[in-house]
């Protein structure tokens, strides 16, 4: 059986297109025939454990892989895909799961396409903060920023104007937002590319960035589905690089309950808003690979939430073919199996045989070619549409068509299109409203204008004497950080600096101005700060992607200090001149409680990653043309230790284990539980003017209780019929084919000899239901996109007057939480929030429907969600601990 094939193989060193070791580490009480081989060696050293984090830690198999039916707002789509895959042979349907390699076209990830029915390849691109290697393109501000402004509209318009950058390359689908890392860690070096530790923040900023996307008619992408929390031994050969010995990417082992009120909570509000595509993570989770996990995919994100586009794996993180596509998996990318431009694939070809020699239904590749024509037409895509005019891989005009290989002969391949329009205006308004105003005594903010000298100190300030873009996707950290690094990068086509933009400021104003842009000329800093009447020091903290390391940081962060010397420059400002101001560009937290209390800093302001406009912005801030809105996406605490849960630096298992011990007290959660009092709360963030909370209203609706959904699938459709002879599916006769290219086609007749697996035939274990296009029930919690409907229902409303007791008009975030008051549940959590403009002594009403999903709570047994027998209070107020109005919800 199996198991002895599976040792054999794993003996051997050899992957296998059809591998279950999935379902090998997952626990053998869930029908799985494989003994429990969860690491009995392993015990981990992790001392703080909540109650419950250890329950249904576990991936079960589940199969089949539901098939999408058009649920929702998805039937027109669903119509428009099934007209369009009922023509599709075999291989053109392959051709739509199967990227076709690495470097070989111009997106970061290409499909095949359908020459027959003038279907051109899909173009897959980076990043979600602009387009990544792309010229005449926006840089906008990152996602933390975005999070941040707490504003709805700024995530949707933002979304937008990277959607409309995207059509105007040719772009299908944008590889953004991101929702994983929600941030478990402060350190994780890719939480900047998401929103916020809150999944309730997160969920909006994410469904919101979706819609906006989407609207422009190219396809979102959330991802990276999920527990992606950190970067270190995210796979085996990148960690190789590094000198780390492991043998499979980290297994991030989560319970059931956490899972759905953390981490599975933001994308369900972006299957909700109609994401067209999800993409699968690294990492493995419970001890299965998020790619290849049947609980994850087919269950949760297909069963439960309803998921009606399709799944595409991270960059080489497809582990298997078969089960893979068994498990819910819909499209690889780049396309090859675990190397950059190797020749192998577990799709194309192997996908090919594996329907025909039958392991795959053929019910399957057609739900896979679906689903992802569902997700094209549900985003409004016409088949005939503008050509990719841009090349990700180089910037000059002409170039090889396939640019790894040098084939396919010299072509035009970047027309050099201008997409920005009017974007940079928004983007400087968007980098000032989310700038996150933290301390403002002796009324030093905003600056008179009048200031006879002012000083302006530290790298962060200025340009990086290099160029914006000469360290490889901003793997650098020299000059003001405006963006960080990794493939959630984009290449600046110009970079207003602080530097820059304060300067001219001061002198339109008729000031003096003098900036050091370097944190080592300490005596000159001091004696500049000590003449100056207002010093501004800008500091940094950077993070990135794995694979490029800076100043010895694995992408995650080594420390939540500040880089490159700025305390020492800080310390020296601040010892000299009684009016300093404090500017950070961090990914993230920075320790700042030195700062807080320090007599000389009369201000300190958070401005995060902002992108192009930077020096604008804070210009704009600084000198009170725009009222500081932004609210903290993030807990600022006195040291890491307060955080709990923190990066696995060294492995500590051939296969990491990172159990999620902490459960659901990550952020501010963490804090509460354990009554821990951070520098700067979440939620936190003044404003030029003041604010009180009055009049808090509760009123409960009338609603019919919580339905468990009841009903069934229709039986697995197919579309189109397809001969079972390999003969029809070899390369056509004379076709010229591109070296390391992915085709759907075979190499012989003989599907052995075709598929190349060194496993082929041998008697494999498909799990038990693997293969059925009968009927299928759908869970309790599902139904629909995002889940059971009536979770969405409006169960309070609540609202709250609040009055700008100030001097001048200004924003103001109100924020609701709930304590839900189960034993495990956190102190309180954020349900609900608006941004209100508010004019002078004028009033305003925050109102928010809480809805039953608000007050709800997962139950691993159920496989539900239920209403807790509890008392629950509702809390609004300015932040996580400025709480002033409170009521019970009767
Ligand atoms: C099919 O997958 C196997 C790995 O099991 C690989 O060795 C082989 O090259 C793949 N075949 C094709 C056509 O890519
Ligand atoms: C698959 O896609 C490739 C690349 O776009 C193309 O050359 C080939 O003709 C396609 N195959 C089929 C069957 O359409
Ligand atoms: C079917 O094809 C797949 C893909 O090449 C291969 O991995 C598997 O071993 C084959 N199974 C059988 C029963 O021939
Ligand atoms: C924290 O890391 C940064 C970047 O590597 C480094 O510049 C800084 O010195 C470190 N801080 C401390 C206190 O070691
Ligand atoms: C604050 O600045 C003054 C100079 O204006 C200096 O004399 C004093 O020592 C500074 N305070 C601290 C705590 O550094
Ligand atoms: C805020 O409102 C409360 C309740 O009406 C009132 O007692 C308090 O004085 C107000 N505070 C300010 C600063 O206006
Ligand atoms: C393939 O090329 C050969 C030699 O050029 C030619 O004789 C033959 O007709 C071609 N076959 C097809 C199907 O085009
Ligand atoms: C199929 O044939 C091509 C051309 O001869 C070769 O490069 C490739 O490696 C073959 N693939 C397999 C899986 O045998
Ligand atoms: C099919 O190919 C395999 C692998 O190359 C070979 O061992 C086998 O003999 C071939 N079968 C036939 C019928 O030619």
């Amino acid at each position: 059986m199996r198991s002895f094939v599976a040792t054999a193989l794993a003996a051997a060193g050899v992957a296998s297109a059809y591998d279950f070791s999935n379902l090998a580490a997952s626990k053998n009480n869930y029908g799985s025939p494989f003994p429990d081989t969860v690491y009995p060696d392993f015990v981990s050293k992790d001392p703080v454990v909540v109650e419950g984090s250890k329950e249904f830690q576990q991936s079960p198999p589940k199969y089949p892989s539901p098939w999408t039916e058009g649920l929702g707002d998805w039937s027109e789509a669903y119509e428009k895909a099934r007209d369009f895959v009922s023509q599709l042979t075999l291989t053109e349907k392959v051709n739509l799961t199967t990227g076709t390699g690495w470097q070989l076209e111009r997106c970061v990830g290409q499909t095949g396409g359908i020459p027959r029915l003038a279907f051109r390849s899909l173009c897959l691109q980076d990043s979600p903060s602009g387009i990544r290697f792309a010229d005449y393109v926006s840089v906008f501000p990152a996602g933390v920023n975005v999070a941040a402004t707490w504003d709805k509209k700024v995530a949707f318009d933002r979304g937008a104007a990277m959607g409309a950058e995207h059509k105007g390359k040719g772009v299908d689908i944008q590889l953004a937002p991101v929702a994983g890392p929600l941030g478990r860690v402060p350190e994780g070096g890719r939480n900047w590319e998401g929103f916020s530790p809150d999944p309730a923040l997160t969920g909006v900023m994410f469904a919101e960035s979706i819609k906006g996307i989407q609207s422009e008619g190219v396809m979102a992408c959330g991802k990276h589905y999920i527990m992606n929390e950190q970067d270190h031994f995210r796979l085996k050969p990148d960690s190789e690089a590094y000198g780390f010995n492991i043998s499979e990417p980290f297994s991030a082992n989560v319970d059931d309950e956490t899972l759905h009120e953390m981490y599975l909570w933001p994308f369900a509000d972006g299957v909700k808003a109609g994401v067209a595509s999800i993409m699968c993570s690294y990492n493995q989770v419970n001890s299965s690979q998020a790619c290849q996990n049947s609980y994850l995919l087919n269950y949760i994100l297909k069963g439960e939430l309803g998921f009606q586009g399709f799944v595409m794996s991270d960059w080489l993180g497809t582990h298997s073919g078969v089960a893979s596509t068994l498990a819910g998996l819909d499209m690889t990318m780049p396309g090859e199996t675990t190397s950059y431009n190797s020749v192998e694939t577990w799709f194309g070809g192997n996908l090919t045989a594996a329907v025909l020699n039958g392991t795959v239904p053929a019910w399957r590749l057609d739900d896979m070619a679906m689903r992802i024509m569902a997700g094209f037409f549900y985003v409004e895509r016409e088949i005939e549409r503008d050509p990719i005019n841009f090349s990700s891989w180089t910037k000059d005009t002409y170039g090889y068509e396939h640019y790894y290989v040098g084939e396919g002969g010299v072509t035009q391949v970047n027309d050099h299109v201008d997409v920005r329009g009017e974007h940079g205006k928004l983007i400087r308004q968007w980098g000032a409203e989310s700038t996150v105003l933290l301390k403002n005594v002796n009324g030093a903010l905003p600056l008179t204008g009048k200031e006879p000298l002012t000083a302006v100190f530290g790298y962060d300030a200025g340009g990086n004497p290099d160029g914006p873009n000469s360290c490889e996707d901003r793997g650098c950290n020299n000059g003001s950080l405006a963006m960080s690094w990794g493939s959630g990068s984009t290449d600046f086509t110009y970079l207003v600096t602080p530097d820059t933009a304060l300067q001219n400021e001061v002198v339109s104003n008729g000031g003096a101005y003098e900036s050091v842009l370097n944190n080592y000329g300490l005596e000159y800093i001091g004696e500049l700060a000590r003449r100056s009447n207002v010093s501004i020091v800008f500091a940094n903290s950077n993070a990135g992607e794995w694979y490029l390391q800076v100043d010895g940081n694995l992408g995650d962060r080594n420390n939540l200090t500040f880089w490159g010397g700025a305390d020492e420059a800080l310390a020296r400002v601040a010892g000299n001149c009684s009016n300093t101001i404090l500017v950070i560009h961090s990914v993230g937290p920075v320790e700042l409680e030195k700062y807080k209390n320090h007599e000389n800093i009369t201000a300190i302001l958070w401005a995060g990653v902002p992108g192009q406009e930077t020096g604008n912005a804070i210009a704009d801030v600084l000198s009170g043309r725009v009222n500081p809105g932004a609210k903290l996406p993030f807990t600022i605490g006195k040291n890491r230790k307060d955080y709990g849960a923190d990066v696995l630096y060294t492995p500590n298992h051939p296969v990491p284990q990172i159990d999620h011990q902490e459960g659901k007290f990550i952020d501010y959660r963490a804090f509460d539980l354990h009554n821990i009092t951070p520098t700067y709360e979440f939620g936190y963030g003044l404003s030029y003017t003041t604010f009180n909370y009055t009049d808090l209203k509760v009123t409960k609706v009338n609603t019919s209780p919580y339905t468990p959904y009841m009903g069934e699938s229709k039986p697995a459709p197919t579309f189109g019929n397809f001969s079972k002879n390999p003969a029809d599916y070899t390369f056509p006769a004379n076709f010229t084919r591109v070296s390391l290219f992915h085709y759907p086609w075979l190499n012989s007749t003989n599907l052995t000899a075709a598929s190349a697996d060194p496993h082929y035939g041998l008697p494999g274990f498909i799990p038990e239901n693997a293969t059925d296009g009968t009927a299928q029930p759908i869970p309790k919690a599902g139904g629909a996109p995002g889940g059971n409907p009536s979770l969405y229902e409006t169960v309070y409303r609540v609202e709250a007057t609040i009055t700008n007791t100030g001097p001048v008009a200004g924003y103001e975030v109100a924020q609701l939480y709930i304590s839900r008051g189960g034993p495990y549940d956190p102190v309180r959590e954020l349900r609900g929030f608006e941004k209100l403009w508010i004019e002078a002594g004028e009033s305003r009403t925050f109102v928010y429907e809480v809805t039953r999903r608000d007050v709800s709570s997962w139950s691993s047994g159920e496989q539900d969600w239920y209403v807790r027998n509890s008392t629950k209070k509702v809390f609004v107020g300015a932040s996580s601990r400025d709480l002033p109005l409170v009521a019970t919800l009767s």
